[in-house]
Protein backbone atom coordinates (compact mmCIF):
# COMPACT_ATOMS: atom_id res chain seq x y z
CA UNK A 1 0.00 0.00 0.00
CA UNK A 2 1.36 3.38 -1.27
CA UNK A 3 2.18 6.21 1.40
CA UNK A 4 -0.68 8.60 1.05
CA UNK A 5 -2.29 11.35 3.37
CA UNK A 6 -5.94 10.46 4.09
CA UNK A 7 -8.86 13.03 3.26
CA UNK A 8 -9.64 13.12 6.99
CA UNK A 9 -6.02 13.65 8.07
CA UNK A 10 -5.55 16.87 5.26
CA UNK A 11 -8.52 18.24 6.99
CA UNK A 12 -8.11 18.25 10.53
CA UNK A 13 -4.50 19.33 9.57
CA UNK A 14 -5.94 22.33 7.40
CA UNK A 15 -8.35 23.09 10.61
CA UNK A 16 -5.58 22.99 12.94
CA UNK A 17 -3.17 25.46 10.95
CA UNK A 18 -5.36 27.46 8.18
CA UNK A 19 -5.41 27.38 4.76
CA UNK A 20 -3.87 27.84 2.35
CA UNK A 21 -1.38 25.09 3.31
CA UNK A 22 1.35 22.88 1.72
CA UNK A 23 1.09 19.66 3.45
CA UNK A 24 4.22 17.27 3.15
CA UNK A 25 4.02 13.59 4.07
CA UNK A 26 7.61 12.19 5.07
CA UNK A 27 6.89 8.63 4.77
CA UNK A 28 6.12 9.19 1.01
CA UNK A 29 9.42 10.72 0.42
CA UNK A 30 11.46 7.83 2.18
CA UNK A 31 9.30 5.37 -0.05
CA UNK A 32 10.15 7.04 -3.26
CA UNK A 33 13.82 6.84 -2.48
CA UNK A 34 13.91 3.44 -1.96
CA UNK A 35 12.54 2.48 -4.65
CA UNK A 36 15.68 4.26 -6.13
CA UNK A 37 18.05 2.73 -3.89
CA UNK A 38 16.49 -0.67 -4.68
CA UNK A 39 16.28 -0.17 -8.20
CA UNK A 40 19.60 0.91 -8.92
CA UNK A 41 21.52 -1.76 -6.17
CA UNK A 42 22.95 -2.95 -8.92
CA UNK A 43 24.98 -0.34 -9.49
CA UNK A 44 27.40 1.52 -7.79
CA UNK A 45 24.94 4.43 -7.80
CA UNK A 46 24.62 7.83 -5.62
CA UNK A 47 21.33 10.12 -5.68
CA UNK A 48 21.60 13.92 -4.70
CA UNK A 49 18.14 15.26 -4.06
CA UNK A 50 17.69 18.44 -6.39
CA UNK A 51 16.54 20.47 -3.69
CA UNK A 52 15.50 23.29 -6.04
CA UNK A 53 12.05 21.17 -6.01
CA UNK A 54 11.39 21.88 -2.21
CA UNK A 55 13.98 23.65 0.13
CA UNK A 56 12.37 23.76 3.30
CA UNK A 57 15.27 22.86 5.79
CA UNK A 58 13.35 20.25 7.38
CA UNK A 59 12.66 18.43 4.10
CA UNK A 60 16.69 18.98 3.54
CA UNK A 61 17.11 17.14 6.85
CA UNK A 62 15.02 14.62 6.48
CA UNK A 63 16.72 14.08 3.18
CA UNK A 64 19.51 13.63 4.87
CA UNK A 65 18.71 11.58 7.55
CA UNK A 66 17.01 8.87 4.95
CA UNK A 67 20.71 8.55 3.34
CA UNK A 68 20.45 10.81 0.17
CA UNK A 69 22.70 13.52 -0.78
CA UNK A 70 21.66 17.03 -2.45
CA UNK A 71 22.03 18.44 -5.16
CA UNK A 72 22.27 22.53 -5.75
CA UNK A 73 21.11 25.14 -8.31
CA UNK A 74 22.32 28.60 -6.55
CA UNK A 75 25.19 29.31 -3.92
CA UNK A 76 21.83 30.14 -1.53
CA UNK A 77 21.20 26.41 -2.17
CA UNK A 78 24.28 25.28 -1.08
CA UNK A 79 24.51 27.53 2.11
CA UNK A 80 21.19 25.92 3.08
CA UNK A 81 22.31 22.50 2.54
CA UNK A 82 25.27 23.49 4.79
CA UNK A 83 23.05 24.84 6.96
CA UNK A 84 20.54 21.01 7.17
CA UNK A 85 24.04 19.58 7.90
CA UNK A 86 24.80 18.37 4.96
CA UNK A 87 28.51 17.02 4.82
CA UNK A 88 30.14 19.17 1.74
CA UNK A 89 31.45 15.68 0.17
CA UNK A 90 26.96 15.37 0.19
CA UNK A 91 26.85 18.22 -1.66
CA UNK A 92 26.73 19.05 -5.42
CA UNK A 93 26.51 22.42 -7.32
CA UNK A 94 25.60 21.84 -10.66
CA UNK A 95 25.66 25.40 -11.89
CA UNK A 96 24.12 27.38 -15.30
CA UNK A 97 24.96 30.84 -15.96
CA UNK A 98 26.72 32.05 -12.27
CA UNK A 99 29.23 34.54 -11.93
CA UNK A 100 32.31 32.57 -10.94
CA UNK A 101 32.24 34.05 -6.92
CA UNK A 102 30.03 31.58 -6.27
CA UNK A 103 31.84 28.63 -8.12
CA UNK A 104 34.93 30.25 -5.72
CA UNK A 105 32.39 29.95 -2.62
CA UNK A 106 31.65 26.28 -3.62
CA UNK A 107 35.39 25.60 -3.83
CA UNK A 108 35.63 26.91 -0.34
CA UNK A 109 32.91 25.33 0.82
CA UNK A 110 34.33 22.09 -0.73
CA UNK A 111 31.21 21.01 -2.37
CA UNK A 112 31.00 18.84 -5.62
CA UNK A 113 30.68 21.21 -9.14
CA UNK A 114 29.79 20.79 -12.37
CA UNK A 115 30.74 23.45 -14.77
CA UNK A 116 28.45 24.49 -17.60
CA UNK A 117 30.22 26.76 -19.69
CA UNK A 118 33.74 27.18 -21.20
CA UNK A 119 34.27 30.71 -19.82
CA UNK A 120 33.38 29.76 -16.09
CA UNK A 121 35.68 25.85 -16.87
CA UNK A 122 38.81 28.35 -18.42
CA UNK A 123 38.52 30.63 -15.08
CA UNK A 124 38.48 27.47 -12.88
CA UNK A 125 41.64 25.81 -14.40
CA UNK A 126 43.34 29.02 -14.69
CA UNK A 127 42.69 29.90 -10.54
CA UNK A 128 42.52 25.58 -9.31
CA UNK A 129 44.34 23.95 -12.07
CA UNK A 130 44.72 20.34 -10.97
CA UNK A 131 43.80 20.96 -7.55
CA UNK A 132 39.71 20.45 -7.15
CA UNK A 133 38.41 17.77 -9.23
CA UNK A 134 35.15 19.10 -11.12
CA UNK A 135 32.56 17.66 -13.11
CA UNK A 136 31.79 19.46 -17.06
CA UNK A 137 27.39 19.79 -17.84
CA UNK A 138 27.52 18.92 -21.34
CA UNK A 139 24.26 19.74 -23.33
CA UNK A 140 24.02 16.17 -25.38
CA UNK A 141 21.23 18.03 -27.86
CA UNK A 142 18.62 15.28 -27.01
CA UNK A 143 14.69 16.63 -26.94
CA UNK A 144 13.18 15.13 -23.53
CA UNK A 145 10.97 16.23 -20.77
CA UNK A 146 7.12 17.07 -20.73
CA UNK A 147 7.21 20.05 -22.25
CA UNK A 148 9.25 22.64 -24.29
CA UNK A 149 9.82 24.87 -20.76
CA UNK A 150 11.53 21.96 -19.02
CA UNK A 151 13.73 20.17 -21.91
CA UNK A 152 17.07 21.22 -21.15
CA UNK A 153 19.26 18.91 -23.70
CA UNK A 154 18.14 20.06 -26.93
CA UNK A 155 19.33 22.00 -29.56
CA UNK A 156 18.23 25.66 -28.33
CA UNK A 157 18.96 25.03 -24.51
CA UNK A 158 21.03 27.29 -22.80
CA UNK A 159 22.38 24.66 -20.49
CA UNK A 160 25.50 22.83 -20.56
CA UNK A 161 28.34 22.94 -23.49
CA UNK A 162 27.03 22.13 -26.39
CA UNK A 163 28.53 18.64 -27.13
CA UNK A 164 30.11 19.80 -30.29
CA UNK A 165 32.18 22.09 -28.88
CA UNK A 166 34.01 19.06 -27.43
CA UNK A 167 37.34 20.33 -28.66
CA UNK A 168 36.91 23.93 -27.13
CA UNK A 169 36.98 21.97 -23.91
CA UNK A 170 39.40 19.39 -24.51
CA UNK A 171 41.83 22.91 -25.11
CA UNK A 172 40.89 24.22 -21.70
CA UNK A 173 41.30 21.23 -19.93
CA UNK A 174 44.69 20.56 -21.14
CA UNK A 175 46.17 23.94 -21.34
CA UNK A 176 45.12 24.15 -17.23
CA UNK A 177 45.52 20.70 -16.80
CA UNK A 178 41.89 20.63 -14.79
CA UNK A 179 40.84 17.60 -13.24
CA UNK A 180 37.70 16.15 -14.97
CA UNK A 181 36.15 14.00 -12.61
CA UNK A 182 32.53 14.09 -13.50
CA UNK A 183 30.70 14.45 -17.55
CA UNK A 184 26.96 15.63 -16.26
CA UNK A 185 24.14 15.58 -18.55
CA UNK A 186 20.25 17.02 -17.39
CA UNK A 187 17.72 16.46 -21.02
CA UNK A 188 14.71 17.22 -18.89
CA UNK A 189 11.90 16.85 -16.88
CA UNK A 190 8.93 14.34 -16.69
CA UNK A 191 10.69 11.96 -18.32
CA UNK A 192 9.44 8.59 -18.69
CA UNK A 193 11.01 6.59 -21.47
CA UNK A 194 14.50 5.03 -20.03
CA UNK A 195 15.49 5.13 -23.67
CA UNK A 196 16.37 8.72 -23.28
CA UNK A 197 18.42 8.31 -20.64
CA UNK A 198 20.47 5.56 -22.84
CA UNK A 199 20.87 7.99 -25.56
CA UNK A 200 22.49 10.24 -22.88
CA UNK A 201 24.94 7.69 -22.22
CA UNK A 202 25.28 6.65 -25.82
CA UNK A 203 26.60 10.55 -26.34
CA UNK A 204 28.62 11.06 -23.26
CA UNK A 205 30.50 7.73 -24.54
CA UNK A 206 31.93 9.30 -27.31
CA UNK A 207 33.56 11.92 -24.92
CA UNK A 208 34.87 9.40 -22.23
CA UNK A 209 37.72 8.45 -23.35
CA UNK A 210 38.99 12.16 -24.08
CA UNK A 211 38.77 12.27 -20.02
CA UNK A 212 41.21 9.43 -18.29
CA UNK A 213 40.73 10.94 -14.94
CA UNK A 214 36.97 10.82 -15.54
CA UNK A 215 35.12 8.71 -12.32
CA UNK A 216 31.78 9.88 -12.31
CA UNK A 217 28.64 9.67 -15.10
CA UNK A 218 26.28 12.04 -13.68
CA UNK A 219 23.13 11.98 -15.71
CA UNK A 220 21.19 14.42 -13.97
CA UNK A 221 17.51 14.40 -12.44
CA UNK A 222 13.78 14.07 -14.47
CA UNK A 223 12.05 10.74 -13.59
CA UNK A 224 8.34 10.94 -14.16
CA UNK A 225 5.92 10.53 -11.42
CA UNK A 226 1.86 10.12 -12.64
CA UNK A 227 -0.06 13.55 -12.31
CA UNK A 228 -2.53 12.42 -14.33
CA UNK A 229 -4.69 9.33 -12.33
CA UNK A 230 -3.57 6.13 -14.72
CA UNK A 231 -0.45 7.94 -15.37
CA UNK A 232 2.58 6.00 -14.88
CA UNK A 233 6.06 6.63 -13.27
CA UNK A 234 9.63 6.01 -14.80
CA UNK A 235 9.90 2.00 -14.32
CA UNK A 236 12.81 2.59 -11.99
CA UNK A 237 14.25 -1.05 -12.00
CA UNK A 238 13.89 -1.59 -16.15
CA UNK A 239 15.61 2.09 -16.05
CA UNK A 240 18.23 0.58 -13.82
CA UNK A 241 18.45 -2.50 -15.89
CA UNK A 242 19.24 -0.91 -18.87
CA UNK A 243 21.45 1.56 -18.28
CA UNK A 244 23.95 -1.45 -16.88
CA UNK A 245 23.16 -3.13 -20.12
CA UNK A 246 24.51 0.15 -21.75
CA UNK A 247 27.52 0.37 -19.68
CA UNK A 248 27.94 -3.36 -19.66
CA UNK A 249 27.57 -3.94 -23.11
CA UNK A 250 30.21 -0.76 -24.15
CA UNK A 251 33.43 -1.47 -25.49
CA UNK A 252 35.52 1.17 -23.57
CA UNK A 253 33.05 1.74 -20.71
CA UNK A 254 32.32 -1.75 -20.19
CA UNK A 255 35.87 -2.39 -18.40
CA UNK A 256 36.23 1.13 -16.67
CA UNK A 257 33.95 1.11 -13.14
CA UNK A 258 32.22 4.34 -13.09
CA UNK A 259 29.79 5.70 -10.41
CA UNK A 260 27.00 6.74 -11.42
CA UNK A 261 24.80 10.07 -10.28
CA UNK A 262 21.31 11.05 -10.55
CA UNK A 263 19.99 14.59 -9.18
CA UNK A 264 16.00 13.14 -8.57
CA UNK A 265 13.75 16.02 -7.14
CA UNK A 266 10.00 15.33 -8.88
CA UNK A 267 10.49 11.63 -8.14
CA UNK A 268 11.39 12.62 -4.44
CA UNK A 269 9.04 14.89 -3.06
CA UNK A 270 6.15 15.34 -5.80
CA UNK A 271 3.31 13.18 -4.73
CA UNK A 272 4.29 13.84 -0.49
CA UNK A 273 3.14 17.08 -0.97
CA UNK A 274 -0.87 18.52 -1.29
CA UNK A 275 -1.93 21.83 -1.12
CA UNK A 276 -5.33 22.24 0.59
CA UNK A 277 -7.28 25.32 0.12
CA UNK A 278 -11.11 26.22 0.71
CA UNK A 279 -13.50 27.72 -1.63
CA UNK A 280 -14.36 31.01 -0.87
CA UNK A 281 -16.89 31.56 -3.84
CA UNK A 282 -19.06 29.83 -5.77
CA UNK A 283 -19.91 31.34 -9.12
CA UNK A 284 -22.75 30.34 -11.93
CA UNK A 285 -22.74 31.52 -14.88
CA UNK A 286 -23.49 30.06 -18.59
CA UNK A 287 -20.36 28.63 -19.30
CA UNK A 288 -19.05 27.26 -16.04
CA UNK A 289 -19.55 27.19 -12.48
CA UNK A 290 -16.55 28.68 -10.68
CA UNK A 291 -15.00 27.90 -7.55
CA UNK A 292 -12.50 30.01 -6.41
CA UNK A 293 -10.24 29.20 -3.78
CA UNK A 294 -8.27 31.10 -1.19
CA UNK A 295 -4.95 30.72 -3.41
CA UNK A 296 -3.98 31.07 -6.71
CA UNK A 297 -0.97 30.92 -9.52
CA UNK A 298 0.82 32.75 -6.07
CA UNK A 299 0.51 29.58 -4.49
CA UNK A 300 1.03 26.95 -7.05
CA UNK A 301 1.87 28.30 -10.63
CA UNK A 302 2.78 24.88 -12.73
CA UNK A 303 -0.90 24.69 -13.84
CA UNK A 304 -0.70 28.85 -15.62
CA UNK A 305 2.84 28.06 -16.48
CA UNK A 306 3.33 25.01 -17.98
CA UNK A 307 -0.22 23.85 -18.82
CA UNK A 308 0.35 21.27 -15.58
CA UNK A 309 -2.28 19.08 -14.88
CA UNK A 310 -2.88 18.93 -10.87
CA UNK A 311 -5.59 16.52 -9.29
CA UNK A 312 -8.46 18.10 -7.12
CA UNK A 313 -9.88 16.11 -4.17
CA UNK A 314 -12.52 17.48 -2.84
CA UNK A 315 -11.67 16.21 0.20
CA UNK A 316 -14.75 17.62 2.39
CA UNK A 317 -16.91 16.10 0.28
CA UNK A 318 -15.39 12.84 -1.37
CA UNK A 319 -18.42 10.88 -2.43
CA UNK A 320 -20.81 13.78 -3.66
CA UNK A 321 -22.22 13.94 -6.89
CA UNK A 322 -19.92 14.38 -10.00
CA UNK A 323 -20.47 17.92 -11.70
CA UNK A 324 -18.42 20.24 -13.86
CA UNK A 325 -16.47 22.98 -12.27
CA UNK A 326 -13.68 25.31 -13.12
CA UNK A 327 -11.62 25.57 -9.99
CA UNK A 328 -9.70 29.38 -9.81
CA UNK A 329 -7.56 31.13 -7.67
CA UNK A 330 -7.87 34.70 -6.51
CA UNK A 331 -5.34 36.17 -8.01
CA UNK A 332 -6.28 39.11 -10.27
CA UNK A 333 -5.34 36.80 -13.41
CA UNK A 334 -6.71 34.40 -15.03
CA UNK A 335 -5.23 31.59 -12.67
CA UNK A 336 -7.23 28.65 -13.47
CA UNK A 337 -6.51 25.13 -11.75
CA UNK A 338 -9.01 22.82 -13.51
CA UNK A 339 -11.17 23.98 -16.25
CA UNK A 340 -14.54 22.40 -16.52
CA UNK A 341 -13.27 18.99 -14.53
CA UNK A 342 -15.33 16.34 -13.22
CA UNK A 343 -15.01 17.25 -9.75
CA UNK A 344 -17.41 15.92 -6.69
CA UNK A 345 -20.00 18.77 -5.69
CA UNK A 346 -18.34 21.64 -4.41
CA UNK A 347 -19.98 24.09 -2.18
CA UNK A 348 -18.59 26.84 -0.22
CA UNK A 349 -16.11 26.12 2.93
CA UNK A 350 -15.40 22.87 1.06
CA UNK A 351 -11.93 21.74 1.47
CA UNK A 352 -10.11 21.00 -2.14
CA UNK A 353 -6.49 19.52 -1.95
CA UNK A 354 -4.16 19.62 -4.63
CA UNK A 355 -1.77 16.96 -5.37
CA UNK A 356 1.71 16.58 -6.76
CA UNK A 357 2.28 19.84 -4.55
CA UNK A 358 5.83 19.10 -3.40
CA UNK A 359 7.93 19.69 -6.19
CA UNK A 360 8.24 23.15 -7.26
CA UNK A 361 4.86 23.87 -5.32
CA UNK A 362 5.64 26.16 -2.52
CA UNK A 363 9.42 26.70 -3.85
CA UNK A 364 7.61 28.45 -6.63
CA UNK A 365 5.12 30.77 -5.08
CA UNK A 366 5.50 34.67 -4.33
CA UNK A 367 3.77 37.09 -2.54
CA UNK A 368 1.53 38.73 -5.79
CA UNK A 369 -1.05 40.46 -5.07
CA UNK A 370 0.25 41.36 -2.30
CA UNK A 371 -1.09 37.87 -0.77
CA UNK A 372 1.08 35.98 2.12
CA UNK A 373 2.72 32.52 1.15
CA UNK A 374 1.15 29.92 2.58
CA UNK A 375 2.14 27.62 5.93
CA UNK A 376 3.75 24.52 5.19
CA UNK A 377 3.18 21.26 8.12
CA UNK A 378 5.06 17.45 7.77
CA UNK A 379 3.70 14.93 8.87
CA UNK A 380 5.90 12.33 10.09
CA UNK A 381 4.74 9.15 11.70
CA UNK A 382 1.19 10.57 11.97
CA UNK A 383 2.35 13.79 13.53
CA UNK A 384 2.12 17.07 11.69
CA UNK A 385 4.47 19.63 12.98
CA UNK A 386 4.17 23.69 11.61
CA UNK A 387 7.61 24.07 9.50
CA UNK A 388 7.30 27.08 8.14
CA UNK A 389 4.86 29.82 9.21
CA UNK A 390 2.29 31.66 7.26
CA UNK A 391 3.12 35.10 5.78
CA UNK A 392 1.98 38.17 7.80
CA UNK A 393 1.99 42.02 7.15
CA UNK A 394 5.71 41.97 8.47
CA UNK A 395 6.91 39.99 5.57
CA UNK A 396 5.72 41.86 3.27
CA UNK A 397 7.05 44.84 4.36
CA UNK A 398 10.26 43.82 5.86
CA UNK A 399 12.56 44.68 2.80
CA UNK A 400 10.79 47.78 2.45
CA UNK A 401 12.58 50.93 2.96
CA UNK A 402 10.21 53.71 3.52
CA UNK A 403 11.43 57.15 2.55
CA UNK A 404 9.02 59.33 5.10
N1 LIG B 1 19.23 18.32 -12.14
C1 LIG B 1 19.26 19.47 -12.83
C2 LIG B 1 20.54 19.95 -13.36
C3 LIG B 1 18.07 20.17 -13.07
O1 LIG B 1 18.10 21.28 -13.79
C4 LIG B 1 16.85 19.68 -12.54
C5 LIG B 1 15.61 20.40 -12.75
C6 LIG B 1 16.87 18.49 -11.80
C7 LIG B 1 18.09 17.83 -11.63
C8 LIG B 1 15.64 17.89 -11.20
O2 LIG B 1 14.68 17.55 -12.15
P1 LIG B 1 13.39 16.70 -11.69
O3 LIG B 1 13.89 15.37 -11.19
O4 LIG B 1 12.72 17.46 -10.60
O5 LIG B 1 12.54 16.60 -12.90
N2 LIG B 1 9.65 23.82 -12.36
C9 LIG B 1 9.50 22.76 -13.34
C10 LIG B 1 10.66 21.83 -13.36
C11 LIG B 1 11.97 22.53 -13.60
C12 LIG B 1 13.12 21.62 -13.46
C13 LIG B 1 14.40 22.39 -13.44
N3 LIG B 1 15.54 21.55 -13.32
C14 LIG B 1 8.20 22.01 -13.07
O6 LIG B 1 7.51 22.36 -12.10
O7 LIG B 1 7.83 21.11 -13.82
Amino acid sequence: MPAHLSNEQLIQTAKEFGTPLYVYHAEKIKEQYQKLTNGFSILNTKFFYASKALTNINILRYIKEIGCNVDCSSINEVRLALHAGFEPQSILYTSNGIAFSEIEEAVTAGVHINIDSLSNLEKFGKKYGHSYPVGIRIRPNIMAGGNLKISTGHEGSKFGIPVEQLNKIEEIVKANNIFIRTLHIHTGSDIKDADVFVKGIEVLFELIPHFPELEVIDLGGGFKVPYIPGEKETDINLLAQKIKETFDNHPIAGGKKFQLWFEPGKFLVSECGYLVAQVTVLKETAGAIFAAVDSGLNHLIRPMMYDAYHHINNISNPTGKLKSFTVTGNICETDTFAANRELTEIREGDYLAFLNAGAYGFEMASNYNSRFKPAEVLIRDSKAKLIRRRDDMNDLLKNQIELG
